[in-house]
């Protein structure tokens, strides 16, 4: 396997700030000062769950106060916003991370990433007593990490029995009633939680879970409510690297939180988490390599997130009309020349990426501007790799904007789409399986609103039949003498896909479709009604069948056997010359129509 650019510039990087020696290990909590100074890991856990690692990626170390944004997940899953945000604020303190820094009229700590907000988290988190609180902190965490984590209990001996400073954050939490009983219990619950072990690889994945809107890419599981991701990243910008927080953003971009521990673990919403391990920290209680590692990534790797850059990739496609795209009804000359004059009243978009507010506006502006030409609308959804509450209630305001004005708006190929549409208030005959069926009912929408078609009998004479057209009446005889007669019920097979191809159908009476079997199912290819033919390409190349024809009604169709097309060549020449004819024209339809729809791809 050839190695990976990626892992090699990370290589690289490593090697590069590998040099920096600047900093020291953490020592107000003693059992810190174990760690190695030169421990330097960094790894990169990608959206999808893929990860890559350099150096001391699975060297443990404590998680400290990296674990602030989880804690505070937490209590907001369990209490919601309002009544979190009566307890905690979410405005960086500018001050240092065990600085007492309360509102000076409520007493409630700025923001959830200084002690005190961690302290008053932890109060939040059901339970009365350090073990209930601990437990249900040590569960969250392991579904971030995907993997059961445990405490360093000497880490957390050491900052239990050193731990004054928090303890005075503490009491002065429940002087302000922001701790409603004794927050002894809750102190012991928070050295438990900065005393977790974990690994550079485990805060990568962390982070990948953040950026992933809550859910664990290599695990699946919920770590935390899609809802309150956006709180914790938010707070994590603003406030992750305290008093180095608005240096941090304005050279990053990336939302992230630090530990004494010489973690740090950063987020790039929707695609990264990047972690790195390095204890060396500087006077703010940053890692110092960390600092540089993330830095030179932003740079290299352009992940600010403020860059303008990342520009929302429109999400149309392809758009169309009925001029270049139709469905596989096979229809009359006549209705197709109607169908194709009046083209522009249909249009098909087809859109992908990720539907957001940014990325659909252009659609909706679209539909908006395009609703005074067109009546029938066609938007298939199979490329959308995802879409957000707000795309999926524009579209489903659009869609009841145009139904006011007498218009239709349906939705293809809408996959994970369609729960989310459907919570928007779209009706479920608005979705059809693909643009086939879609353009079949808006073809005769529009011809039932234009197109008077000549009354049609239930029987197609011979004459009228496409393969016949042209034959004189004594041919068309002879033609009759030699056709077979087959009926099928509703829903039966006429073709099934293998068969030998010694027969030509001609369909008198009825309408039958062809379709193929695709790993989404049924796929319909072509539709048609009595006066078509069925079956000439593999009758003509002798292959087997390459496909299913199923009767949609009672069916009635004359077969011309080979023996009898063979017979041709002998008995009556130019008959088969004239069905030849009429075969090579019907081809070529097909492959104009092929061309057009390719061309309407590019
Ligand atoms: O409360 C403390 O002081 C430690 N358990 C956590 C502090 C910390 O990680 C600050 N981060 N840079």
């Amino acid at each position: 396997m050839a190695h990976s650019p990626i892992q090699h510039y990370l290589q690289a990087l490593h090697a590069r700030l590998g040099h920096l020696n600047a900093g020291e290990v953490a020592d107000y909590i003693p059992e810190l000062k174990q760690a190695n100074p030169n421990w330097f890991g960094i790894c990169i856990a990608t959206q999808d769950g893929y990860v890559y690692e350099v150096g001391d990626c699975n060297q443990p170390f404590t998680i400290q106060s990296v674990s602030k944004p989880l804690t505070y997940g937490l209590a907001l899953e369990q209490h919601g916003e309002a009544a979190v945000l009566k307890k905690i604020g979410v405005e960086p303190s500018g001050d240092a991370f065990n600085a007492i820094s309360l509102h000076p009229q409520s007493g409630t700590p700025l923001n959830p990433l200084i002690n005190a907000g961690a302290i008053a988290a932890c109060s939040l988190v059901a339970g009365d007593s350090m073990e209930d609180k601990t437990a249900a902190i040590l569960e969250s965490f392991s579904r971030y990490a995907g993997r059961p984590l445990e405490i360093d209990h000497k880490v957390y001996q050491s900052e239990s029995e050193t731990g004054h400073r928090n303890r005075a954050i503490g009491w002065m939490l429940r002087n302000f009633s922001v701790i409603e009983n004794d927050p002894t219990a809750s102190l012991e619950a928070y050295f438990q939680q900065c005393s977790i072990r974990i690994t550079c690889r485990d805060l990568a994945i962390m982070g990948a879970t953040l950026a992933n809107g809550g859910v664990n890419p290599i695990t699946g599981q919920r770590a935390l409510a899609e809802k309150y991701v956006a709180n914790v990243l938010s707070v994590m910008a603003t406030c992750g690297m305290y008093d180095a927080s608005g240096d941090w953003l304005y050279r990053t971009g990336l939302p992230a939180k630090s530990g004494v521990g010489g973690g740090i673990m950063a987020v790039q919403p929707g695609r990264l988490g990047i972690a790195v391990f390095s204890p060396r920290l500087d006077a703010q209680g940053n890692s110092v390599r960390g600092l540089a590692v993330c830095q030179a990534l932003t740079a290299d790797l352009d992940l600010h997130m403020f860059d303008a850059s990342q520009r929302a990739i429109p999400a149309i496609r392809r758009a169309t009309t009925r001029r270049s795209v139709k469905s596989n009804q096979r229809r009359t000359q006549a209705a197709n020349d109607y169908l194709l004059s009046v083209g522009k009243k249909l249009r098909l978009l087809q859109l992908h990426g990720a539907l957001t507010f940014a990325s659909i506006e252009p659609v909706i502006r679209t539909l908006t501007q395009d609703s005074e030409n067109a009546d029938f609308f066609i938007v298939n959804l199979k490329l959308v790799q995802g879409i957000d509450r707000t795309a999926a209630d524009f579209l489903a305001g659009i869609r009841t904007e145009l139904s006011e004005l007498g218009k239709i708006l349906l939705f293809t190929e809408a996959g994970a789409c369609w729960q989310h549409l459907i919570d928007a208030g779209v009706a479920r005959e608005a979705f059809f399986a693909d643009d086939d069926f879609a353009l079949e009912y808006g073809e005769n929408q529009i011809l039932g609103a234009g197109f008077s078609s000549p009354a049609k009998s239930s029987h197609t004479p011979l004459a009228e039949c496409d393969l016949f057209l042209g034959l004189s009446t004594q041919e068309l005889a002879w033609v009759d003498q030699h056709l077979v007669v087959r009926s099928f019920t509703k829903g039966q097979t006429i073709i099934s896909a293998g068969q030998a191809s010694n027969e030509l159908f001609v369909l008198t009476q009825g309408a039958a479709m062809v379709s193929i079997s695709t790993q989404d199912g049924m796929a319909r290819l072509d539709a048609f009604s009595s006066g078509a033919s069925f079956g000439e390409v593999a009758f003509l190349d002798r292959s087997p069948r390459s496909a299913n024809v199923t009767a949609l009604s009672p069916v009635v169709c004359r077969v011309l056997t080979r023996e009898a097309f063979d017979q041709l060549d002998t008995q009556a020449p130019a008959i088969k010359i004239r069905l030849l004819g009429n075969l090579a024209a019907r081809l070529t339809t097909i492959l104009r129509q092929t061309s057009r729809e390719l061309a309407s791809l590019k």
